[in-house]
Parts: structure tokens; C-alpha cells; sequence
């Protein structure tokens, strides 16, 4: 894959963005150049010595209100392979629980200086909230149902590397659309670097906003792989819902689980991703998430490192005082 980076407009002009909020407001040059950066660090990952100090002496604060494994994982590897001092604020066990505002939190984070902020809330909007009151760089980890920009990135990094080529190539996303924002990150980023993007969910899943957005919506999960050529499943959130969205889990697989015999309706060639965590023998089998050639699930942990030094050493470009970056 030969790299574009050369071709983009120079310095800031390439990623004129202050933080990285969501996909919503990338133009897809601006997508693209990330991919493209990211590319230097799936190279560095790779090697038994990963490390680059372009960030030492920054100071970056991860402050996650909700679980993470992978997405906080990565950030703090990103982070220090850069040569950041990484540091994890872990809400569990922060003022939070005394009765501290997310408000007063971001200020107090502002306070110490920190070179970028990296956030995970469970309320849509609480991300921009923050940014909009500190004066570094704030990176959304998954906000809410509203978005997951670097999931998204990550899963677009992983396809490019498969597939070479956006255009024209249909993605089938199946399981929980309504309480998603990795599919909300995933319909912005993918349409708009010209997939077909097809999302699957029973009705009750399916969010009443579909028709506004560029994609094809299906009940049917069997209709919705017909000739697709990656297949994103999503775990139901049910951290997320109130009241009852499927009849049982069981039901729920019988209807919407992919399986092999599911999988055979897509592309010879499909291949299957899925954000993680999964629920296996839920949305997806055990024998289509560990297909040793079909299955993207560990590569796209593999791109999120790579993707997250991305995000990290563009947006602190500024405060490093690197050329071209006002
Ligand atoms: N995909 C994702 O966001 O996973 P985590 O919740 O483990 O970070």
C-alpha cells in the first residue's frame, strides 16, 4: 500500500480539528490522512522495539466513567510507545463517587496541564461537554450511543488493509444499531470514504433515524448478507436498555446470530468483524468469530494501537510546536 500522505495539504491544513469529538464533522481527506498516518505504526508495532519519543514530556489523561478493556488498553499503549507519561483516571475510584460534577472532574484534569484528554462516558454529549471547557485536545473513547470516532477509524484502518478499496463495497452491520455508537462512528466513517453500508436489527433495534442516514436498513439478517463483502456483528447492550428489546438471547441468535451457515450467504470471500466485546453464541458462534481466515476481530485490536498513536501524535502536533501545526 503505497502512502498518500505526501499528497495532502500541508501541515495543519491536513487535520485542521482541535480534538477528535467524533466522525461527524471529518471531511473524508481528514479520515483518510489519519488512516494514512497510522500506517508508520502498524509498520512501528510490528517490530520487537516499539518505541518513539516524539511525546515525552506530554502528559496525557485517560478518564474512562465506563468499562473498557480495549479502547483504554490501547490508549495507554499509544500513548507510551510515544513517549507520553500516560496516566488512567479511574472513575470507580475518583471524586466522581463523592459527588463531583463531570464539569468540576474536567477542570480539575485542565488544572494539571494535561497535553491531551482521552474520555469514555456512558451520556451521548458528555465528550463534547468537556471539550468545549479544557484547553488541550480531547479524544472521544465512546460516548453514549452517540459515537466511538476511533473504533470506527480503527475498523476502517483494518477493512482498507483486507479490502485495499472503499469504494463500492458492501458492509453489513448486524445486531443492537439503537444503542450502538460504534455503528453511528462506523455509518459516518465508511459511507463516507464510499462504502455501502447496510445495517441489520430487529425492528425494536433499529433506530427511528435510519432513513436519514446513507445506509440500507434490513429486518432480515439473511436479506442483509446477501453478496456483502464484511460483516460487522455488535453485542446487544444491555447496559443500555430499559425494558425488554428481544423476546430471549436464544431467540435473538436464532434470527440475527451469525453462524456458518449465515455467513455462506455473503461474499465466498466476506470477512467478519466485530468491535468486541462479543457474546459468543449470541450475535456471533464461536466457529465464525475464530475462522483463522475470515475473521478480522484480532486484527482490528491490532489497528486500534496503531490508530490511537495516530490520533495522539496529530493532535498534540500543535502543542509540540511542530512545523505547519498553528
Ligand atoms: N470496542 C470497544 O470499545 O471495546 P472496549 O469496551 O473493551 O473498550
Amino acid at each position: 500500500m503505497t502512502s498518500l500522505v505526501a499528497s495532502y495539504p500541508a501541515g495543519s491544513a491536513a487535520f485542521p480539528h482541535r480534538g477528535l469529538v467524533g466522525i461527524a464533522g471529518l471531511a473524508p481527506h481528514e479520515i483518510l490522512f489519519l488512516l494514512e498516518e497510522a500506517e508508520q505504526w502498524v509498520k512501528l508495532n510490528r517490530l520487537p522495539q516499539k518505541h518513539d519519543n516524539r511525546l515525552a514530556g506530554l502528559t496525557i489523561i485517560n478518564a474512562f466513567f465506563e468499562n473498557s478493556t480495549r479502547t483504554l488498553l490501547s490508549f495507554e499503549i499509544a500513548g507510551k510507545r510515544l513517549g507520553a507519561d500516560v496516566v488512567n483516571m479511574q472513575a470507580a475510584q475518583s471524586s466522581i463517587k463523592k459527588g463531583e460534577t463531570l464539569i468540576d472532574t474536567a477542570m480539575t484534569l485542565n488544572a494539571m496541564h494535561a497535553d491531551a484528554i482521552v474520555i469514555r462516558h456512558g451520556s451521548s454529549g458528555a465528550v463534547q461537554l468537556i471539550a468545549d471547557k479544557v484547553s488541550c485536545p480531547v479524544l472521544n473513547a465512546g460516548d453514549g450511543q452517540h459515537e466511538h470516532p476511533t473504533q470506527a477509524l480503527l475498523d476502517a484502518l483494518t477493512i482498507r488493509h483486507a479490502k485495499k478499496e472503499f469504494n463500492g463495497l458492501k458492509v453489513t452491520i448486524c445486531g443492537d444499531i439503537l444503542h450502538s455508537r460504534v455503528a453511528r462512528s462506523n455509518v459516518l466513517c465508511l459511507t463516507a470514504l464510499g462504502a455501502e453500508v447496510r445495517l441489520c436489527a430487529p425492528p425494536a433495534l433499529m433506530p427511528a433515524e435510519v432513513e436519514q442516514m446513507k445506509v440500507a436498513p434490513f429486518l432480515d439478517f439473511d436479506a442483509a448478507l446477501e453478496d456483502a463483502d464484511v460483516v460487522m456483528m455488535l453485542r446487544l447492550q444491555m447496559e443500555r436498555m430499559q425494558g425488554q428489546f428481544i423476546p430471549s438471547p436464544r431467540e435473538y441468535h436464532h434470527l440475527y446470530g451469525l453462524t456458518p451457515e449465515r455467513l455462506a450467504k455473503a461474499k465466498p470471500d466476506a470477512l467478519v468483524m466485530h468491535p468486541g466485546p462479543m457474546n459468543r453464541g449470541v450475535e456471533i458462534d464461536s466457529n465464525v468469530a475464530d475462522m483463522a481466515d475470515r475473521s478480522l476481530i484480532t486484527r482490528q485490536v491490532e489497528m486500534g494501537v496503531a490508530i490511537r498513536m495516530a490520533c495522539l501524535d496529530v493532535l498534540t502536533r500543535k502543542v509540540r510546536g511542530v512545523e505547519g501545526w498553528t
